[in-house]
């Protein structure tokens, strides 16, 4: 396994819905993060509710826990309350990027963040026809993948990494029950991450999906939701940790890293316990 300063570790988890009793409830989580990866991603539903008070238990636990830098995207859930800019402002003054659109570089790799939107995959994509609400419902998945394809453009690193909430493929939502897929991504948020060959994708929303898929370009995509990963890897803490290789070709790619002999030991070296989330409603997550 490559080592040292030209390899940089990335932990990955989404779905944490942190509510106003979950004080404490991923520290161990974010202790194990911060001694095993030089950055972490955190892709969507934050909060259960969406509420500043939720926000604020989260916040208190990244600063009290959490090492390294924070970078995220909103979810659904996290937008449930109407106070997404004082959810945005207790997080971004915590330390965490919230990426909307954005992007951040952190050791010579970048990530683009959107929160991405739903509408269904394939040849079964909502397409922009018939009622102005349709139009409108469309509007807001092409709108996104627009915002994806714009922060992936400023990205000058050679390797790219996309975060989003909502799925860009339809594999790794599978598990969910097909009636809801279409509420759980949109195929529109793929054309951008293969125009820039983006080297992997992190979303969550679908608690029940699958952990990893690609793109039809071959790009890996994983859902990392904190649910899916507790059900398909209950053997290990309930993150992702990936190593990008930043001196050699984007093709290169991520290497997921499984054995945890090999956790601990942050790659750059510079220098579960956790409690379930609440239900979520039986709608999409
Ligand atoms: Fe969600
Ligand atoms: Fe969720």
């Amino acid at each position: 396994m490559a080592m040292g300063p030209d390899v940089v570790r990335i932990a990955a988890v989404s779905d944490i819905h942190y509510a106003k009793d979950s004080h404490g409830a991923l520290q161990p989580l974010f202790g194990q993060i911060t001694e095993s990866a030089d950055v972490l991603i955190l892709a969507g539903d934050l909060t259960d509710y969406g509420l500043a008070e939720e926000a604020k238990v989260l916040a208190r636990d990244l600063t009290t826990t959490v090492k390294i830098p924070v970078v995220a995207v909103l979810g659904n859930h996290d937008y449930e309350s109407g106070q997404v800019a004082e959810l945005v402002k207790i997080l971004a003054d915590a330390g965490v990027r919230i990426l909307d659109g954005d992007t951040f570089e952190t050791h010579g790799v970048g990530f683009a963040g959107v929160r991405g939107f739903c509408g269904g995959f394939g040849r079964g994509a909502l397409g922009a026809w018939g009622e102005p609400i349709i139009k409108q419902f469309v509007h807001e998945a092409v709108n996104e993948a627009l915002k994806l394809e714009s922060a992936l453009a400023r990205l000058r690193t050679d390797h790219r990494i996309a975060i989003l909430h909502y799925a860009p493929i339809r594999d790794t939502v599978e598990g969910e029950s097909p009636e809801i897929y279409p509420f759980l991504g949109s195929s529109r948020l793929e054309e951008p991450l293969s125009r820039f060959d983006v080297t992997a994708v992190f979303h969550g929303h679908a608690h029940k999906g699958k952990p990893e898929g690609a793109t039809s370009k071959g790009i890996p995509v994983y859902n990392v939701a904190h649910q899916v990963l507790k059900a398909c890897y209950p053997d290990r803490p309930a993150f992702r940790l990936f190593e990008v290789r930043t001196t050699v070709s984007h093709t290169d790619g991520v290497t997921p890293i499984a054995d945890r002999r090999h956790w601990g030991r942050r790659s750059t070296d510079r220098g579960s316990a956790a409690q379930q989330p609440q239900e979520e409603n039986p709608s999409p997550s």
